[in-house]
């Protein structure tokens, strides 16, 4: 597969730069070469695992063990993964300048990790942070009290091994926001607030089949937004883009935000 023409690099390049604001959406496709495995893809987790055994209440209420034994895994496992070129053009294009909402479905926080490498100091790598919609694999929520930790190293080995609330006792829950949950809300309304006010929405890995999130897209689109979609496959979002990139992030992304 060729990657996208020069015409193509320019015609995204010069959408993005014109606009005075701009939201990005970010899905599991941006983290790919970082080692994080995408959902639907190719050797995705819904391909290996089944959703519906590891990631809802109502999972966690029938087997906790089970479900965090999962997330522990993928806790070690994404913690041992570092920013791709795409997550760091992302956050120096977004200290560069003003005017961009990053919104992400990940949970990874790659983005939050970009931002601290690169920009010089906490304060301003606060400018480069996501609306994180999806919540975060690196903190527990207490499934009684909404108490939240960061999260560390998870010994499933029994019920009583789990991370249990310092505040009032109750069981830890990854806090991701599993299938069947609302979203929080603050995040949400912060997401599409920028949305409707962007004049240009740049998609980046996502097959954008889950919502509200791929509604993201749509309602800068609504509002008149040029769409720019970097992803290798096919998206759900295809129909919608004013350029289409077909290619890997870590190679489109730094070229069009450079
Ligand atoms: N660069 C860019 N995109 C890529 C790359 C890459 N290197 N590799 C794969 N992709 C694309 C795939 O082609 C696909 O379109 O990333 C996309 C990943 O899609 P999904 O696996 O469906 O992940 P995502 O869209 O983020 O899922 C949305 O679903 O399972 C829930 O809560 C979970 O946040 C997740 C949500």
């Amino acid at each position: 597969m060729s990657g996208p023409s020069a015409e193509e690099v320019v015609g995204a390049k010069r959408a993005l730069a014109k606009a005075l604001r701009v939201v990005v959406l970010t899905g599991a496709g941006v983290s790919a070469e970082s080692g994080v495995p995408t959902f639907r893809g190719a050797g995705g987790l819904w391909k290996q695992f089944r959703a519906e055994d590891l990631a809802t209440p109502i999972a966690f209420g029938r087997d906790p063990r089970l479900v965090w034994e999962w997330y522990g895994w993928r806790r070690a496992e994404v913690g041992r993964c570092r920013p791709n070129p795409a997550h760091l053009a992302l956050a120096r294009w977004m200290l560069s300048r003003a005017g961009v909402t990053l919104v992400s479905q990940n949970v990874d926080d790659l983005h939050e990790r970009a931002a601290r490498e690169v920009a010089l100091d906490a304060e301003a790598s606060a400018r480069a942070l996501p609306i994180k919609l999806h919540g975060s694999l690196f903190h527990d929520r207490c499934a009684r009290c909404n108490h939240r930790v960061a999260g560390g190293a998870v010994d499933a080995t029994g019920l009583e091994t789990l991370p249990h609330c310092a505040e009032c006792g109750g069981l830890m829950r990854p806090d991701v926001v599993w299938f069947g949950e609302m979203l929080p809300a603050r995040a949400v309304e912060a997401a599409f607030a920028a949305a409707a006010d962007a004049e240009a929405c740049l998609v980046i890995g996502t097959t954008g089949a889950v919502y509200p999130a791929a509604g993201v897209a749509h309602a800068a689109k609504a509002s008149g937004a040029s769409v720019v979609i970097v992803d290798p496959g096919p998206t759900e979002l295809d129909g919608i883009a004013d350029v289409r990139l077909r290619g890997a992030a870590g190679d489109i992304v730094p070229r069009i935000l450079g």
